[in-house]
């Protein structure tokens, strides 16, 4: 199989697995996903696109919040499809290094993502976490896993650990300063950095006006 080939049948099999998914964790995330990533790494040099493209429609394809909190679940999935498909093994570790990296681990927890394919693949997911279409996922997750929208009683917290951002079950509010609004900062590429100002933004504006709905002030 040629590489185009791979990442074709990568995407094909993502695509049935993950449609109609309803966390905000479907293949349209993925897709969108894989369109930034095409973006950013436009502006970038010396690119390894195959790496991107297969870490990209890969990155979520067995969740820690979806598998018992295994964080190794994620690798050892996209491990079990790439070798399937015969790619090679350096392949396969690049990938697998990138999926246990890229997910976010709490307010206090720096990311370390090594190599520029992970860097691109680590924006263009935190992008799809802002902005208008973040505001649409986080609200679709916290339906999913039955949380409260909001609850002026329960202020947000700023996770010094992995293990206390993985249990907490704060309203969906919370999210927002438990994560959405701390990415904007923590780009790596100068063209998300760039997008995630404009996205971070409109959260921005999204919050007040909730705040000021929320009160009856209009
Ligand atoms: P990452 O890929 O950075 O690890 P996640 O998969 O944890 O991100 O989360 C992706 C999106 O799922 C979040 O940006 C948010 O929209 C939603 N989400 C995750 N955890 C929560 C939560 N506790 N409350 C509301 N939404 C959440
Ligand atoms: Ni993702």
């Amino acid at each position: 199989m040629t590489n185009a080939e791979i990442v074709q049948k990568t995407a094909d099999y993502v695509r049935e697995k993950f449609s109609g998914e309803g966390t905000g964790h479907d293949w349209w995330h993925m897709y969108r996903v894989w369109q930034l990533a095409k973006t950013i790494a436009a502006q970038e040099k010396g690119v390894d696109m195959f790496i991107v493209e297969l870490g990209v429609l890969l990155h979520d394809i067995a969740d820690w919040k979806f598998h018992n909190g295994d964080e190794e679940a994620g690798p050892k999935a996209a491990r079990e499809w790439l070798s399937s498909i015969k790619v090679d093994e350096s392949v396969i570790q690049h990938v697998e290094e990138i999926i246990r990296t890229v997910s976010f681990k709490g307010a206090g927890m720096a990311s370390s993502m090594k190599t520029l394919e992970g860097k691109i693949i680590h924006d263009a997911d935190k992008l799809d976490a802002i902005g208008a279409i973040g505001i649409a996922r986080t609200f679709a997750y916290g339906g999913a896993n039955n949380r409260e929208i909001y609850d002026p009683n329960q202020k947000p917290e700023l996770h010094q650990s992995f293990a206390a951002y993985k249990t907490n079950g704060s309203h969906t509010i919370n999210h927002f300063y438990e994560k959405l609004l701390l990415l904007k900062d923590r780009m790596y590429t100068d063209t998300a950095k760039q997008l995630a100002q404009q996205r971070h933004d409109y959260m921005q504006q999204f919050l007040d006006e909730f705040y000021a709905e929320w009160d009856g002030e209009r």
